[in-house]
């Protein structure tokens, strides 16, 4: 998975750089192109003539040095990368990514890459541990950075803990696997839709809902890392879109996001709405703020179209179309329904009146039921690692290579 792949390794300041000389080897014997940027603090453990024998290319550490291949050495650097190795990770360059300082040519670089990012951490145990570096690592990995976890152990320290640099197999196995999923999904359109939809009432109250746009986000991250063409759809949410993608649309109401699916439905291989679209919306929108005069307020709601409904309606051969149904009563029942009634592949089906299923946490508990009756039941897990599940179970044969 790793021929002709271009390879950018920074090495940072700790002992565990001699180890990033065997990850070279390795990535090269796997087919990489390797090149080098060391921190100042890094060629204090290992020579630069080091990493350039073993990866058979010049090796970057000064900001200022004599330019002798590229015009402006860290842009081309990360233009050339098809992903970026960190390793060893000090404590230093996680909390310098994080912030996004640029003090050096490493650094600097990082802020200019658009290609995946992978962080292999290597420190003593309570360093590691720190809630200031494990709040880096958090903040990276949100951002869509990979992150290796190291392994535990005896450290060069003498300390005893987790810190010791993941083994380079390792390292390189995880970057094998990650171009392997990356290219499963390539060329193939996926549409997910996001968060729940707004309808307003006056200029400035709506009819909204909980959904936080958790989930979908999560599912767009997923086909993103598995190399789709990814449109995401969301209604309004306080989450960012996921790194790498290219096509977002926002939009408020369900009129506006059924517009929008609609455009990009019919050329979408998978469509996931995991939005929560307004059922209703107020009749007559008022022009202006509604002012509190009579004891009761009656506001007449009309239908929203389903969205979903018309994608069922209009399906196109080959299409995966799969929704959600978030229930808080006989959710089987109404699952196996609404897959008949709107023409469905599949639908995640949650109940949301049990704890950590639904809207706005971070987890979720569903089941995963498909169009012949099956169903794949799975436990309380992170949304990220549910969304990974819905495409195991979701893609057909042929996209599964
Ligand atoms: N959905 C949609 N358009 C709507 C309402 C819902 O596309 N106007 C989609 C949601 O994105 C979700 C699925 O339909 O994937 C299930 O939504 P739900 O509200 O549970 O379905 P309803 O048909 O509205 O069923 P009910 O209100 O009877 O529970």
């Amino acid at each position: 998975m790793l021929q002709g792949k271009k390879i950018l390794l920074g090495v940072t300041g700790g002992i565990a750089a001699y180890k990033a000389v065997e990850v070279v080897s390795r990535l090269r014997k796997a087919g990489a192109e390797v090149r080098v940027v060391m921190t100042k603090e890094a060629t204090e453990f290992v020579t630069e003539l080091t990493f350039r024998e073993i990866s058979g290319n010049p090796v970057t550490v000064d900001m200022w040095a004599p330019v002798q291949h590229w015009n402006v050495a860290h842009i081309s650097l990360a233009e050339w990368a098809d992903a970026v190795l960190i390793a060893p990770a000090t404590a230093n360059i996680l909390a310098k990514a994080a912030l996004g300082v640029a003090d050096d040519m490493l650094a600097t670089t990082l802020l200019a890459v658009t290609s995946p990012v992978f962080f292999a951490p290597a420190m003593n145990c309570n360093m590691y541990t720190h809630p200031a570096v494990q709040e880096n690592l958090e903040k990276l990995a949100a951002r869509g950075a990979h992150i290796i976890p190291p392994g535990t152990g005896k450290l060069a320290c003498g300390a005893e803990g987790p810190g010791r640099l993941a083994e380079p197999a390792d390292i390189v196995a995880t970057m094998e696997k990650f171009f392997k999923s990356g290219a499963q999904l390539s060329g193939v359109k996926v549409l997910v839709t996001a968060a729940g939809t707004i309808e307003p009432i006056d200029p400035v109250r709506y009819i909204g809902n909980r959904s936080s746009g958790r989930m979908g986000y999560a599912l767009a991250e997923e086909a993103v890392a598995r190399g789709a063409e990814v449109v995401l759809v969301s209604g309004p949410s306080a989450l960012t879109p996921p790194a790498g993608l290219k096509n977002f649309i926002s939009v408020e109401t369900a009129k506006e996001m059924r517009e929008a699916v609609l455009r990009e439905a019919e050329t979408s291989r998978v469509i996931i709405k995991a939005a929560a679209v307004a059922d209703y919306h107020p009749k007559t929108v008022s022009d202006q703020k509604i002012k509190k005069n009579d004891e009761e307020l009656s506001i007449i709601l009309e239908k929203n179209p389903d969205i979903l409904k018309e994608l069922g309606q209009k399906k196109q051969p080959g299409q995966i179309l799969v929704g959600f149904a978030a229930e808080t009563q006989n959710l089987m029942q109404y699952a196996k329904e609404k897959i008949s009634k709107k023409n469905l592949d599949f639908i995640v089906a949650n109940d949301v009146t049990k704890p950590g299923a639904g809207f706005n946490t971070a987890t979720n508990l569903v089941k995963i039921v498909s169009r012949d009756g099956g169903v794949e039941e799975l436990p309380l897990m992170d949304k990220r690692e549910v969304a990974k599940r819905i495409f195991d179970c979701v893609l057909p044969d042929e996209l599964k290579k």
